[in-house]
Parts: structure tokens; sequence; C-alpha cells
């Protein structure tokens, strides 16, 4: 049966960079059907909802999406979104490719992040002029799950070792928040134990420390949700850029690929994004959907194209994203 994939471009060059990441996956003879769906700051212009109910239940009910960015608009798109598909795992690799100038060239990390809870569950309130709160939320029952990922995650050899037995070290700081970080701590440090899985562990200060200063020694790191949003962009600004970062919610049946950066208002409608991280996001999706091999010749085509060229203005290079985009197909 024909996989189907909804695909939203939605505003600045999420226009330019989608269609890129579309011509990719439309390289293989695969059967996908594509669904183009609305959402984003045009939209919202146009029928006054960011995401119209008819994109969210296109999202829910396909077998992934691709989306682009949004504007103004996207927390109002991408935390429905990321519900749409019932997302319970950030999947945000950072790899910094040869041929792209990255302030530390070792890095090759995977944070796999809690994406349901923590301190973004939405419970704040202002109880007065002078006092707001934020209640911080973590169940055994999302940390396993998180977990199990995780171990599934390394023991198919999709960490960046490519090693069955590469393990993960787990990010918290259960020696402060002892109930929630602990609870979490805890949970995902026994769901290894089950797994034969190897766990180290790093308090979440110290290891921002110690991945700018030596990248080397992480591969697949577990955090809670704040944690994965904050380190998962330091370790963007080693790999050198926005441009070259995608990113997976995964969830139970269903699950959303999307470039980490944004609309980039001061370049878009000129045709000379980036496709790269929306090309990724399109290899995480061949994965997704069990074509491992496919996703993987996405990659080395990607690889190839950063170190040879041509390049965007991005990397220093004069190139359109057609001409890098074909370049990227041409490898394939
Ligand atoms: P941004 O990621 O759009 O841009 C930051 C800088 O990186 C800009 O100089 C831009 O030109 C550059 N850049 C980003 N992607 C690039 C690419 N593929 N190729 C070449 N250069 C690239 O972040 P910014 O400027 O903070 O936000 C712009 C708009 O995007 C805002 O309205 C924001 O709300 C939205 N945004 C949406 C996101 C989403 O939909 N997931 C995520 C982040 C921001
Ligand atoms: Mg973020």
């Amino acid at each position: 049966m024909a996989a189907e994939i909804v695909v939203i471009e939605g505003d600045g060059i999420g226009k330019e960079v989608v269609p890129a990441a579309v011509e990719v996956l439309e390289a293989f003879d695969s059967d996908f059907e594509f669904v183009e769906a609305d959402a984003g700051d045009a939209t919202k212009a146009a029928t006054g909802e960011a995401l119209p109910a008819e994109t969210f239940e296109a999202a829910a009910s396909a077998d992934a999406t691709l989306f682009g960015a949004a504007g103004e608009t996207a927390a109002d798109v991408i935390l429905p979104l990321r519900e749409a598909v019932e997302s319970f795992v950030n999947v945000r690799p950072a790899t910094a490719y040869p041929g792209v100038d990255a302030l530390r060239p070792e890095t090759d990390v995977v944070f796999l992040r809690e994406n349901t809870e923590g301190v973004y569950s939405g419970h704040e309130d202002r109880l007065s002029d002078d006092l707001s709160t934020l209640t911080r939320v973590v169940t055994s029952s999302a940390s396993r799950e998180l977990a199990e990922f995780a171990c599934e995650f390394v023991a198919d050899g999709r960490g960046p070792n490519g090693d069955a037995d590469e393990g993960f070290t787990v990010v918290h700081k259960a020696n402060v928040m002892r109930e929630t970080d602990g609870r979490f701590r805890e949970e995902v440090l026994s769901v290894a134990d089950e797994h034969d899985v190897d766990a180290d562990e790093e308090l979440m200060d110290a290891f921002a420390t110690k991945l700018p200063l030596d990248p080397g020694q992480y591969g697949v790191v577990v955090c809670p949700n704040l944690a994965g949003d904050v380190l998962s962009d330091l370790a963007a600004g080693l790999v050198g850029g926005l441009g070259l970062l995608p990113s997976a919610n995964i969830g139970h049946d269903n699950a959303l690929f999307e470039p980490v950066h944004g609309t980039a208002p001061d370049i878009a409608g000129e045709g000379i994004a980036n496709p790269t991280a929306a090309v990724l996001s399109a290899a995480l999706l061949l994965e997704y959907l069990g074509h491992v091999e496919e996703g993987q010749r996405v990659r080395d085509a990607v690889t190839g194209v950063l170190s040879d060229g041509p390049r965007t203005g991005d990397l220093g290079g004069e190139a359109t994203t057609d001409e890098v985009t074909a370049a990227i197909v041409d490898r394939l």
C-alpha cells in the first residue's frame, strides 16, 4: 500500500526547501502518495487559522508529515502538529559534515529529547501581581517510553557510531530536581539495564561545558524536554549552522519531519536557501518508513555535495537551492 505523506511547506523558505526534499523523495521509485496541506502565517491571513482542522487531521491520519517552517505562528502550528502525530520523542542529529566550517568538526551527536512533558507541559499560572508559577510534569510512562525508543535506536545501530553496543548518555539534573529528574533518571537507567544497553549519565550543566570542549566523547544523548531543546541547539552551533540540521518527531504510528531552522525571512523568496536540513529530514522520513538503505543514500549524497559543492550562500558558496538539490539528486 502506498505510504501517505502530508507535505506542509508553510512560510518563507519552507516554500523553497520542502519542494527540494520532495524532489529527493521522488528520486526513489518508492510508492509514496503526497498530499499537500496548508499552515502558517499566510494560511492564518487567508483563513483566520494558522493550522486549519483539515491540516491537523491530514497529519493525524497520514503515515508521515514533512513540514517546512511557519513564521510568527510557528508555536501555533508546530505544537499542535506534534500532538497530531502523538510524538513522544524528538530526534535531532547534529553532525559536522566535511567541507562545512564547523566550530567542532568532530561533532556527531544525536539528541533524543522527551517531547511531551517537563516544563513544556503548559501548566503555567499567574497567581498574583508578583508571582507566576510553572508545574514541571514527569511521568514514569513517558520517561520509559523515551528510554525504550533510545534502546531500540542504539540496538538498530542508528547512533553515530552505528554500533549496536554504542549505548547512550542520559542528561539530567537529578541532584537538584530530585523528584522530577530523579524519576526521569531512574526510569531511563532502569530501562537501559533491562535491555542490556550501556547508559552513562551526566548532569546537564556539566554536559553543557563538556559538549563544546570535547563533543567526540558523546554519541546518543537522552534528555528531558527543555534540556534537549537547549542542548541540541548548542550542538547545532558546533556543527556550522541551522541550514544543515534535520529533526524528527516520532509517535507510535505516525511522525513529523522538519528542518530545525525557521522561515529565514532575510533570504526568503530569493531561491538561495540551503535545502540540506529539509533533505536530511526527508532521509529521516525514509528511514522511519522502513527505507533504511535509501535514507543512508540520501545522507551520502548530501555529504558528497557538502564536501565538493555546489554550496549555498550560508556555506560560502553562490549556488541556488535548485542547483544544490539537482546535485544531490544526481548523486542518488
Ligand atoms: P531562522 O532559522 O528562520 O533564521 C536564522 C538565520 O539562519 C537567518 O539568518 C537565516 O537566513 C539563516 N537560515 C536559516 N535556515 C537557513 C537555510 N536553510 N539556508 C540558509 N540560511 C538559513 O530563525 P529566525 O530568524 O529566528 O526566525 C525567523 C522566523 O521563523 C520567525 O518568524 C520564527 O518564528 C520562525 N521559526 C519557525 C520555526 C518552525 O516553524 N519550526 C523554527 C524557528 C523559527
Ligand atoms: Mg528550539
